[in-house]
């Protein structure tokens, strides 16, 4: 018996309940200027609502030059005047709890836009009392960047500032200066702006990029990366060792850890895109609690094979600690859309797998349309981070595009010109349009909240058995008396599989409910189904 098992009474609602991120820029515009604001996402608040989900996530909305589209903050406690005000922000979040959803939002905690009046004070001068609020190097020898750290984004992890003769670290664009995590000062700035949002009632934060949040101290160059073959990115050149996942870096967010908890039922959730035993660590320790649900992002790069995804499950199970709540993703801002990777036919069939794996899910916007990456030709690209590092495919825009909420030209998001193109498909892959068939991705994905919803041993329970059996991924979800059983066939083909007797509660592709399996499961190419087996536990046992 897992020790992590909970009454639905007592569980809380992040373990429960269904994040969705919202990426603010592209959900709804209300004022014509082609841009997503929060008047849109207040519009959309029933929408979500009937789809059933728990949470919303926002997506940075914090004042920023948006070098890296919100990422880049130069004001941690206001709103941009893109997105709208803080009055805006307080409307929202009381429509929210209205409906009795909850608002998670982003902080970025890393570094701040080069706009930021704290960057501007550090650069002033060496002596300045903030110099230090920030990473500043003096140049190489021969008067290059203080050592061989790159950038994510592309290019060494350092800019010279002629002014004062030193370099700035940056993880990422140089836009955005890391923030000093060493100095206390930065910590206690930072810590307080987590109470300004904490005090007008949000329910969480996602932290962004925490694994970069400290750097090793003695600055030495970072090792070749064993993996590096050419033709990759050069980005990948060296094992980023020194700039990032230091173990400092545990302090930092137990302290994060700290204020969320001095409130009632918030949560803590941090980005990390690490193996899967270094995410862990982000749980932190009994001691020094880390994040509540350090996201896991394995199935996004994960071969979408049954043995492939049983042995991940198995490894991911395997490293919780007692205590630590599981959690999966299959899409966000960041990468290809999940219907993208694994192909249109299998995208009711991943969200099936992604809503009945055991932890929080999180639900990327318009994945509930089965939305594919949009083409965004070369003149149209806004990511900083494709302009910089082109060919590779790291451009991000294609999964930012506009929620398309009916088939009119510009799709329900915007009565101007939107700042992305729209996705092509909009007359099938639309809300309006699925929501009024009877069988859609759409329909489909509402029904599969509202069955976990229904059934906590999909939520809450544990595991029974979890096997592959050729293209077919099967396992058992326990909760009191109840058995459920999800089969997954990730094939072209039907297949057949032994399965107890019981009840056919869900399928992927379709119809079947209430259909009484006996003995031998068929599968349909590419379906997935939930299947209650629970009246044939004591005799199968
Ligand atoms: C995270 C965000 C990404 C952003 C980066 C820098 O990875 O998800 O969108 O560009 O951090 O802040
Ligand atoms: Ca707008």
């Amino acid at each position: 018996m897992n020790d992590m098992s909970r009454t639905a009474v007592d569980a809380l609602w992040w373990q429960r309940g269904v994040i969705y991120q919202i990426y603010p820029r592209s959900f709804q515009d209300s004022n014509g200027d082609g841009i997503g604001d929060l008047a849109g996402i207040i519009q959309r608040l029933d929408y979500l609502r009937w789809l059933g989900v728990d949470a919303i996530w926002l997506s940075p909305i914090n004042p920023s030059p948006m070098a890296d589209f919100g990422y880049d903050v130069s004001d941690y406690t206001d709103v941009d005047p893109i997105f709208g005000s803080l009055a805006d922000f307080d409307h929202l979040l009381t429509e929210t709890h209205r409906r009795d959803m909850k608002l998670i939002m982003d902080f970025v905690p890393n570094h701040t836009s080069e706009q930021h009046p704290w960057f501007h004070e550090s650069r002033a001068s060496r002596t300045n009392p903030k110099r230090d609020w920030f990473i500043w190097r003096d140049p190489a020898s021969d008067g290059g960047p203080p050592n061989n750290w790159l950038s994510e984004f592309g290019g060494p992890a350092w800019t010279k500032d002629e002014a004062t003769s030193q370099y700035y670290y940056h993880a990422y664009l140089p836009q955005q200066p890391d923030l000093n995590w060493r100095h206390p000062d930065v910590r206690a700035a930072m810590y307080e702006a987590l109470h300004f949002w904490l005090k007008r009632g949000v329910d969480g934060f996602r932290l962004d990029t925490i694994q970069h949040l400290i750097e090793d101290e003695s600055f030495t160059d970072n090792p070749p990366n064993p993996d590096f073959r050419s033709g990759m990115p050069p980005t990948l050149t060296f094992a980023r060792t020194r700039q990032m996942d230091r173990p400092e870096v545990h302090d930092v967010i137990a302290g994060f850890r700290r204020i969320t908890d001095s409130y009632d039922d918030r949560v803590l959730i941090g980005e990390v895109y690490l193996p899967l035993e270094r995410v862990v660590t982000y749980y932190g320790t009994p001691g020094r609690p880390g994040s509540h649900l350090p996201f896991n992002f394995h199935l996004i790069g994960a071969a979408w094979k049954a043995s492939f995804l049983a042995d991940l499950i198995a490894q991911y199970e395997g490293l919780l600690q007692p205590g630590n709540w599981p959690n999966w993703v299959l899409g966000n801002h960041d990468r290809s859309r999940v219907a993208s990777r694994v192909g249109r036919e299998s995208a009711a069939l991943a969200t099936l797998f992604l809503l009945t794996l055991r932890g929080t899910p999180t639900l990327y916007y318009g994945d509930e349309l089965g939305l594919e990456d949009v083409p965004i030709p070369p003149e149209l690209v806004q990511d900083p981070w494709e302009r910089r590092v082109p060919g590779f495919g790291f451009g991000r825009d294609p999964v930012r595009t506009p929620m398309p909420w009916d088939s009119t030209e510009r799709a329900g998001f915007t009565s101007g010109a939107s700042w992305l193109p729209l996705n092509v498909d909009r007359d099938e892959k639309n809300v309006e349009t699925q929501r009024a068939m009877a069988t859609s991705q759409l329909r489909f994905t509402r029904d599969l909240i509202a069955l976990r919803r229904r059934c906590p041993a999909l939520s809450l329970g544990d595991y029974g058995a979890v096997e592959s059996r050729g293209d077919i991924l099967v396992y058992e979800r326990l909760y009191g008396g109840t058995r459920l059983t999800v089969a997954l066939n990730f094939s072209a083909t039907t297949v057949y599989t032994p399965l107890p007797t019981g009840n056919v509660l869900l399928s992927s592709t379709g119809g079947r409910s209430s259909e009484i399996v006996t003995k031998l499961l068929c599968l349909r190419p590419f379906e997935g189904v939930v299947v209650d087996t629970s009246l044939t536990s004591e005799e199968q046992d």
